[in-house]
């Protein structure tokens, strides 16, 4: 289902932050109003430009809620994140049941399945999605689409072994029905993206009528031999937040 409704966003239209920054702070503010709660121990930080918004909410919460806490990132991103904000650092390893996790998306459709992995990070964020009790998602309104695909269209990331990479790029072209899959490459092009697990990326665009079957996408992509992790999240997000330009959230779960 979704809602909409309208919040005051007057501290995101006063300061200099451009609209889709408001849009994002909007939406990881009202999830951290909605889903931290007093009682929440463990704490999953997603990856992304609009996390450091709810970690600035959760700081907000104050001294005497933080102080029992801790966090778990889903990379180095956040992991410097959450150290520079002072909050304890933890470990899946050590805490395997979180309380609730709040990330970022790429993309987020009707039914709550989502792309993600624009920045790299999908294998870790889909652990800590999926060891929440609760996973929420929160991103500003580009991100809100009825079909996959249809925002975000540099295709599904999908995390490999380097020494597969090739394989499953072939496999991919031919097999799965993604022509224009790609290695990710670095900005300066010096060589492939390499992920917190020391893997590559690839993006792989797919038909509509592909991405509208987000379920039967992932378990065909997962079973091509060398991935590691798909960026398509099913089933495991319980509500979605996104900002919009008018100063409301709309809501889905
Ligand atoms: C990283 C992710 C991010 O959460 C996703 O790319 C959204 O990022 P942003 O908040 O910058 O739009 O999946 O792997």
């Amino acid at each position: 289902s979704c809602t909409s409704w309208s919040r005051a966003v007057s501290n995101a239209s006063a300061s200099s932050i451009d609209a889709v920054d408001a849009a994002k702070r909007l939406a990881a503010y009202t999830a951290v109003d909605r889903h931290v709660q007093p009682g929440d121990k463990i704490i999953g930080i997603g990856s992304g430009s609009t996390v450091p918004y709810v970690v600035e909410r959760i700081l907000q919460q104050g001294d005497e809620r933080n102080r029992d806490r801790v966090f778990l990132p889903t990379g180095f991103q956040s992991q410097q994140l959450i150290t520079l904000a002072g909050l304890r650092l933890g470990d899946i390893t050590q805490y395997p049941e979180i309380d609730v996790t709040i990330d970022g998306a790429d993309e987020a459709d009707t039914d709550l399945n989502c792309i993600k992995g624009g920045g790299a990070c999908q294998l870790r964020e889909k652990v800590l999605a999926e060891a929440a009790r609760t996973f929420i998602v929160v991103a500003d309104y580009r991100k809100n689409s009825t079909v996959l695909g249809t925002n975000y269209t540099s295709g599904v990331p999908i995390e490999v072994s380097p020494f597969a990479s090739t394989s499953v790029l072939r496999s991919l072209r031919t097999k799965l029905d993604s022509p224009n899959a790609t290695l990710r490459m670095a900005r300066a092009k010096a060589g492939p993206v390499v992920t917190d697990n020391s893997n590559f990326i690839i993006d792989a665009p797919f038909t509509e009528v592909a991405l509208r079957k987000p379920r039967e996408l992932l378990a065909s992509i997962k079973l091509l031999t060398g991935v590691v992790e798909v960026g398509l999240f099913c089933g495991v997000v319980k509500a979605a937040y996104f900002g919009n330009q008018d100063g409301s959230v709309t809501a889905k779960f």
